[in-house]
């Protein structure tokens, strides 16, 4: 079985639809996560989606892409700005990294305009809302190696 491709979304991202929804959108993440399997799909990738309020719990997820997934897609949240514990991690797990952000943090407070997990991130999609999950796939389906014909 080729390795899914591990979507790992941060805390308050539970919220998304009610959640200041004139910088993040009214799109829910259940609809994020149905949209992300689709294009998955289309692109000939599967995904493993996932979203947690915890720090460790993400550091726990990363370990576990090193030998599990095929590219992490990582919207961090709010732990972008303060967490090396995150970045330690992405940069301990050698795979492609596509950090992702539904608002543009460089046109926001000065607070968000630093980010740890871009240290060790392959690239960064923001400012797109959530079609910026799809453009983070499209980036994932260039960066995995194709698998060989008829496998
Ligand atoms: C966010 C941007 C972060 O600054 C913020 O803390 C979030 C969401 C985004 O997707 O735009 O929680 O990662």
């Amino acid at each position: 079985m080729p390795k899914p491709v591990f979507v790992l979304n941060g805390p308050n991202l539970n919220l998304l639809g009610v959640r200041e929804p004139h910088i993040y959108g009214t799109t829910t993440l259940d609809q994020v996560k149905s949209a992300c399997e689709a294009r998955a799909a289309a692109l000939g990738l599967t995904t493993d989606f996932r979203q947690t309020n915890h720090e460790g719990v993400l550091v726990d997820w990363i370990q576990e892409a090193r030998t599990e997934a095929a590219a992490i897609i990582i919207n961090p949240g709010a732990y972008s700005h303060t967490s090396i514990a995150l970045l330690d991690a992405l940069k301990a797990c050698e795979l492609p990294v596509i950090e992702v952000h539904l608002s543009n943090p460089a046109a926001r407070e000065s607070f968000r305009r630093r980010s740890y997990v871009s240290l060790a991130a392959t690239g960064v999609i923001a400012g797109f809302g959530v079609q910026g999950y799809d453009l983070a796939l499209d980036a994932a389906a260039r960066l995995v190696p194709a698998r060989p014909a008829g496998t």
